[in-house]
């Protein structure tokens, strides 16, 4: 596999400011189970030669909206074709490591590192030297929705039967709903 740039998760990191008794409470709030670990598993699997079309709809998605899409501005003002591409080597690579990594220390360490490039260090990571410095967190809640909704009929599509495509979007919608949990720490540590 090519390196991906900025790609850090199996780098020495520093810990993340969430604990794992943490990230164990808010398993329990998400009503977690064994099931859902196994069906998030089996998602990553049904997922994983279909990466590329699912960007396609989320890329297509964010540059739909003008909104979204001036995230991802270069120093002209402009959507900036290679930040665009450079995050989505990451983006393909984080749906790998959600469904398929254990969720641990090393996970969360990752998990802050992303949070802070929604926030702290954004543009960083690619130089890209844009008059945007961070996702706004009403953004990164509300993409909850449609990155839980979009992947439902890619998770239909490989002959599971409903029931399999359910449990699979269910651990999904939780895992997400994890994601941004975990993502917004930086926004408000004091609060989180
Ligand atoms: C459910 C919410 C979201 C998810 C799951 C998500 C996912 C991701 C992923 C996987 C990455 C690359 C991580 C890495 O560097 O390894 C990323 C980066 C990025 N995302 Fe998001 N994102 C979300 C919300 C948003 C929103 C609302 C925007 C605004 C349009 C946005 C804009 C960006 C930008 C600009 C980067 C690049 C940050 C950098 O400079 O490194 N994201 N996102």
């Amino acid at each position: 596999m090519t390196a991906i740039h900025g790609y850090t998760y199996d780098q020495s990191l520093p810990a993340s400011p969430v604990t794992l008794g943490e990230l164990d409470l808010l398993k329990e709030t998400l009503l977690w189970t064994d099931d859902d670990a196994a069906a998030l598993r089996q998602a990553g699997a049904v997922l994983e030669d279909q990466i590329d079309q699912v960007l396609d709809v989320w890329y297509g998605y964010v540059g739909a909206n003008a909104h979204l899409v001036k995230s991802f501005n270069g120093p002209d003002g402009a959507p900036s074709g290679s930040y665009l591409d450079a995050v989505r080597a990451r983006f393909g690579q984080w749906i790998r490591d959600l469904c398929g990594r254990d969720w641990d220390a090393k996970w969360l360490a990752y998990q802050n590192v992303i949070a802070e490039r929604h926030i702290n260090t954004m543009g960083q990571t690619d130089n890209v030297g844009s008059a945007e410095t961070h996702i706004p967190l009403r953004y990164l809640i509300a993409f909850i929705f449609p990155i839980t909704a979009t992947v439902r009929d890619f998770l239909g599509a490989k002959g599971h039967s409903a029931e399999e495509v359910a449990a699979m979007h269910t651990a999904w919608f939780k895992a997400i709903t994890l994601t941004v949990v975990l993502w917004s720490q930086p926004y408000n540590p004091d609060q989180w």
